[in-house]
């Protein structure tokens, strides 16, 4: 197993905790060399030294993927670092539970400048070196609320990753001629910190063994799975999907 992912480069953002860790982690024990990326330091740093215990190859650097005058230094300093970026995750993201009544410009802007320039500008930076390569894996963590909008979550947030999707798209359409590959993945109800705020986890109505078809919240490895697939060759043909890891919520 460990042959799927040997000899590749990949970089995840916001793998300080949560999803972009359990992927980090998915990615290196299948043999990539993974580069942890977040603003949280401790979080890179404890899963950094945790990986290369274990005999994985990681390396963190603090990384804001808002701060977008200096994207395209820090990929080059990755790809510097390793001479080449076969995978890239776009997993950063924040949410918060706002009503439609009460979302302001700079909440919206905040949203918007974290969860989907991001995306676009960091994707840009990197379309760059996997077109020289001829090979590139871009996986966009998007969200259920990006396909259905938002309940728990503010407008802002499923706005932001709908863009989302639609950028897995734009990169897919523009990188196959190159042999790269840009899909999303859709996760549904996943048991992490960003959790913590949201409804669904506390209220009662949201029981999951009432209102999942696979009667359990997701877990981050349910989710690093998906990116596995997108991010290795067993997904060669697969490009421009929104690929959705819910336990079958969406179909309620
Ligand atoms: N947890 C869920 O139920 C769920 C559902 C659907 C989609 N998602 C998406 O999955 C992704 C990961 O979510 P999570 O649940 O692990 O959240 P989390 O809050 O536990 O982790 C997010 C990570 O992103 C980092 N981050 C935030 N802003 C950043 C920035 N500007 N630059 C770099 N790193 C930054 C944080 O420091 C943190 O380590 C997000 O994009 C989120 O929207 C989560």
């Amino acid at each position: 197993m460990k042959e799927l992912l040997a000899g590749r480069v990949a970089v995840v953002t916001g793998s300080g905790r949560g999803i972009g860790a359990a992927i980090a982690r998915r990615l290196a024990e299948h043999g990539a060399k993974v580069v942890l990326t977040d603003i949280n330091a401790e979080g890179i740093e404890t899963l950094e030294s945790d990986l290369v215990t274990k005999g994985y190859e990681a390396k963190s650097m603090v990384f804001n993927v808002a701060d977008f005058d200096n994207i395209p230094k820090q990929v080059e300093r990755i790809h510097a670092y390793f001479g080449r970026i076969d995978i890239w995750v776009n997993n950063a993201g924040i949410t918060e539970s706002a009503s439609i009544e009460s979302i302001t410009h700079q909440q919206w802007d905040r949203m918007q400048d974290i969860n989907l320039k991001s995306v676009f500008f960091c994707s840009q930076a990197v379309f760059k070196i996997m077109k020289e390569q001829c090979y590139g894996r871009l996986v966009h963590i998007s969200s259920m609320a990006g396909e259905r909008g938002g309940r728990g979550s503010s407008a802002s947030y499923s706005a932001s990753k709908a863009g989302v999707i639609n950028l897995a798209k734009s990169f897919a359409l523009n990188g196959g001629q190159y042999n790269i590959t840009s899909n999303a993945v859709c996760p549904g109800r996943t048991l992490t910190e960003m959790a913590k705020g949201l409804s669904w986890l506390t209220d009662p109505k949201d029981d999951p063994k009432l209102t999942i078809p696979l009667g359990r919240f997701g877990t981050p490895e349910d989710i690093a799975d998906a990116v596995l697939f997108l991010a290795s060759d067993l997904s060669s043909y697969v490009t421009g999907i929104a690929l959705d890891v819910n336990g079958g919520l969406y179909m309620r």
